[in-house]
């Protein structure tokens, strides 16, 4: 069975239903508030356990009641913690979003205990990187503790995958060693410089990632799909059409998804690409984060095997 350690964060998700983004100086009723599961490292491992494939965690929670539920909810999930430490001093990680009538939202993010995660938790967890397949991380974690991962991953020939969010400007010592790189459009450019626009940026943006030996480019592109460039050629996959009631998620589910399908020679890249969008056009049609995601049995039931 396929192994998958994420890197990343967990929090608790406070979803207020706006009409729309307020603008700057504005003051505005919402329509309702409502909590939910959910960080992307966490919404990612749920992700990729709901596909079936075996998952750990490394992460780290406060010891609060917060923390308290989302290590029972990831537990349920059948998502091994032993690489999760509870933290005394500081209080687990939160997330405000505001989600409009459309399902498009903002996020505004509180680290908490994510914050802390250390070199040396990774460095504890070294046996459970070295016996997986793939190694996510993204950006709600220290960034050095995601490069002495990642080293750790490559020691082992693990692959690597860095999903670039919140998107900040990223170390070619990083990128060095990262071997798939998921940003959406606007994290691309952010991270580049490129406009992500024709298929021609996007096809520049890989070379800017391969050149500095990232192997494989995949460019979220909401309604529009995916791009995907790659060792084994490059191409787009388009999405699925689905009315969205919260898009919060959508992007984990996709690259949680996605890890537990394709193979280590990315043969399958299109097919894992296709399952990965699948999956995160059911997650953006609920409400709240990892509620939300589905089941490979739920992604078969409603897209067929
Ligand atoms: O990607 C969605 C996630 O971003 C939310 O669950 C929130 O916690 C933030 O981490």
């Amino acid at each position: 069975m396929t192994k998958v350690t994420v890197l990343g964060s967990i929090n608790l998700d406070t979803t207020y239903s706006i009409p729309r983004i307020p603008l700057p100086g504005e003051t505005m009723h919402v329509n309702g508030v409502s909590s939910a599961a959910g960080g992307k490292g966490a919404n990612q491992a749920v992700a990729a356990a709901r596909s079936g494939v075996d998952v750990s965690f490394i992460g780290r929670v406060g010891k609060d009641h917060g923390g308290e539920f989302m290590l029972d909810t990831m537990k349920k999930e059948g998502i091994n913690l032993d690489n999760v430490l509870v933290d005394e001093d500081i209080e687990t990680g939160s997330a405000v979003i505001m989600l409009d009538e459309n399902g498009q939202n903002s996020i505004l993010v509180d680290a908490g205990a994510n914050g802390e995660v250390s070199v040396k938790q990774v460095e504890a967890a070294e046996d459970t990187i070295a016996n997986s397949d793939y190694i996510i991380a993204q950006f709600e974690t220290p960034v050095e503790v995601t490069i002495a991962a990642f080293k750790i991953a490559k020691k082992h020939g693990v692959k690597t995958i860095l999903n670039p969010a919140p998107a900040h400007e990223i170390s070619d010592e990083l990128l060095s060693l990262t071997d798939i790189i998921t940003p959406n459009e606007t994290e691309s450019s952010l991270i580049t410089g490129i406009e992500v626009n024709e298929e021609a940026d996007m096809t520049k943006t890989a070379e800017h990632f391969r050149n500095k030996g990232v192997e494989t480019t995949l460019i979220t592109l909401g309604s529009r799909g995916v791009f995907y460039s790659s060792s084994v050629g490059k191409g787009f996959v388009k999405a699925f059409k689905v009315k969205a009631v919260d898009t919060t998620g959508a992007g984990d589910t996709f690259i949680g998804a996605l890890s537990s399908v394709l193979k280590a020679d990315y043969s399958n890249i299109e097919d894992a690409i296709k399952y990965g969008q699948q999956a995160s056009s059911i997650t953006v049609q609920g409400a709240g984060a990892m509620p939300s995601i589905p089941t490979r049995e739920k992604v078969t039931e409603v897209y067929g095997g």
